[in-house]
């Protein structure tokens, strides 16, 4: 059965240890991510864009992927089904399908019209069990569509937000979706200290976790990071076994085409990119 995604963070963030988001994309996404968790005894959060949702057929299609999985695969791990940078109206539709906990990004409106849409989905969502995470500033490049400059996070708006009783906090720190760029500058631990600070106890969520060098991602972790985002990583560790499967031409050879044999490489290279964020994250045998 699906939980939200509070308890696992209020565990991750007095245990200082990280629990993974990973964004799905198709039933082999789905599948490798739930499986690896299960392995590893460590509690997980599927992430969904708007977009995925869309290119997977609507969240009731969703949400009836991941229950039907968390049955038949004997999942006993904690696994949460979360809104990835969800609209306003997104939140909704997803809390009404059944998503056990929605991100719902208002950080491109003025920060006195975030906190007014935050605190009406806080108490739709809470009214229903589901967990809620807000953001402050902006995470840099796109995702799906989200495109966001990157503005860095101002800790006092943070704390306004964190005061609506929101579950998990984004925060732009220098952050950015998809590959980082060879003159990014590191994240602004300053700022992460002074938000954690004000923030105390809530968990924070990193965004943009492909491409973090594991310090930076321990240091962030120490300073209060409870929820780190991966999305492009899997995918281009799929795109990669996939490519080399066909370029030594194993679809060509007896049934090889076969979609069961096709994307099994890319399914286990998701598997071991799961893995290895587990490992960094410290939420292996956590769950
Ligand atoms: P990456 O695609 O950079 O891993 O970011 C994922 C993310 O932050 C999802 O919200």
């Amino acid at each position: 059965m699906l939980v939200n995604a509070k308890e696992m963070l209020d565990k991750a963030k007095a245990g200082k240890y990280a629990v993974g988001q990973f964004n799905i994309n198709n039933l082999e996404w789905t599948k490798a991510v739930l499986l690896t968790s299960e392995e590893l005894s460590s509690p997980v959060i599927l992430g969904v864009s708007e977009g995925a949702g869309k290119y997977m057929c609507g969240f009731n299609t969703v949400v009836g992927m991941v229950n039907g999985m968390l049955e038949t695969l004997n999942i006993t791990v904690p696994v949460a089904l979360h809104l990835d940078h969800g609209t306003y109206e997104g939140a909704y539709k997803a809390m009404n399908a059944g998503f056990s906990s929605v991100m719902f990004d208002g950080s491109h409106y003025p920060i006195d019209e975030n906190i007014e849409k935050t605190t009406e989905i806080i108490a739709a969502a809470h009214g229903k069990g589901v967990s809620v995470e807000a953001e402050v500033g902006a995470i840099g490049g796109e995702e799906d569509g989200v495109v966001g400059g990157g503005e860095v996070a101002d800790p006092a708006e943070c704390k306004r937000i964190a005061d609506l009783g929101v579950d998990m906090l984004a925060a732009g720190i220098g952050n950015i979706h998809g590959k980082y760029p060879a003159n990014w500058a590191g994240l602004r631990f300053d700022v992460l200290d002074d938000i954690q600070k004000l923030t105390g106890a809530m968990p924070l969520v990193l965004h943009g976790g492909t491409g973090i060098p594991a310090d930076m991602i321990k240091k962030a972790i120490s300073l209060g990071v409870s929820k780190i985002n991966v999305n492009t990583e899997c995918q281009l560790t799929f795109a990669a076994a996939t490519r080399a499967y066909i370029e030594e031409g194993k679809d060509l050879v007896g049934k090889g085409f076969d979609p069961r044999k096709l994307l099994a490489p890319g399914f286990e290279a998701i598997k071991a990119t799961v893995k290895e964020k587990m490992e960094l994250f410290g939420s292996i045998g956590k769950a």
